[in-house]
């Protein structure tokens, strides 16, 4: 069993990604964090739980960073013509956000030293849970078996502005700080879940096969499909999900290698830019960083079969 713990701001995506994780029989979820981005970090909260709950699943769940580390960000905003005003998609939610302490990168720490070499991090927000833990105790960058990522945009424009993917461009020093420690880091970027497009019929047969379970899933990701709709695309992208296969079949993906830097600010604020493993020459910037991966290509209709046969078996 692949022990997992998820970093997540539920979220429409996030919400399959998590099912994904719940039905595959490798995997061990210890936990859930959650991190602001899709909608302020009291929502994504409740918004874990409340799935959790609703799949029986006893993972704890652990609020994360309300804000971003990086300095002089624009003034937040939540996208909520995609995830909708309450984050899954404006599906009924009775219980109401409320405001907790931040553990999470307490747990991340905590559960990475209780199994060293053990925990793989599945990050699908803001990376600044991630970046926080590894500032406090940096020798969880030794301990941790690998931290997987949905995001960044490397050959391809990103979905927030021309050159960044919302989960870098909302916080590029926390995405920075992650690539740079002395960890094995897989980005799973735009250049691949752009093509992983689950249409609607699909998300149809799935919640018909899949029982209640993925039929919750379909039902909040109504309002993703017609964000979608709008622009004339018949489904929905799964990016979160996408990452979460990549722990399970890395077979399915190809990576490309180097060492990762994030713009931090200006007009191309969350830029990911890797410098390839063949460049030679003065990179400073780019100079004593880890070299990391990103699946810039992979097998898009075997992901979204791979996601068929777990969210329905
Ligand atoms: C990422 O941004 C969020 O809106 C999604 O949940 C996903 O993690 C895609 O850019
Ligand atoms: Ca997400």
């Amino acid at each position: 069993m692949q022990k997992v713990i998820l970093d997540t701001d539920p979220g429409v995506d996030d919400a399959l990604a998590l099912y994904y994780l719940i039905r595959h029989p490798d995997i061990d979820l210890l936990g859930v964090n959650t991190v602001f981005g899709n909608a302020p970090v009291a929502v994504t909260t409740r918004n874990a739980r409340f799935l959790l709950e609703a799949w029986s699943h006893p993972a704890p769940v652990h609020p994360g960073a309300a804000g971003p580390l990086t300095p002089d960000m624009p003034a937040k905003s939540f996208p909520t013509h995609i995830h909708g005003q309450n984050g899954l998609g404006d599906h009924p939610v009775a219980s109401p956000p409320r405001d907790e302490d931040d553990t999470a990168a307490r747990f991340l720490i905590d559960r990475i030293r209780a199994h060293p070499g053990e925990v793989r991090v599945l990050a699908v927000g803001r990376m600044t849970n991630l970046a926080r833990a590894v500032r406090l105790a940096p020798e969880i960058a030794e301990l941790v078996r690998d931290v997987v990522l949905m995001g960044g945009a490397f050959r391809v424009p990103g979905n927030i502005t021309p050159a960044a993917e919302a989960n870098i461009w909302g916080d590029p020093l926390a995405a920075d700080i992650v690539f740079g420690a002395p960890w094995q880091v897989t980005a799973v970027p735009l250049d691949l879940t752009t093509q992983t497009f689950m249409t609607r019929a699909m998300l149809a047969r799935l919640a018909a096969e899949g029982g209640p379970g993925m039929q919750l899933v379909a039902d909040l990701s109504q309002g993703y499909v017609s964000f979608y709709a709008a622009s004339g695309y018949d489904g929905m992208l799964v990016h979160d999900c996408t990452a979460a296969v990549y722990l399970t079949d890395p077979d399915l993906f190809s990576l490309a290698e180097g060492e990762v830097r994030v713009i931090p600010d200006g007009i191309a604020r969350g830029l990911t830019l890797m410098n390839p493993v063949d460049r030679q020459g003065p990179l400073d910037a780019w100079a004593d960083r880890p070299r990391q991966f990103a699946t810039c290509g992979g097998q898009p209709e075997a992901i979204l079969s791979r996601i068929a046969q777990v969210c329905t078996a």
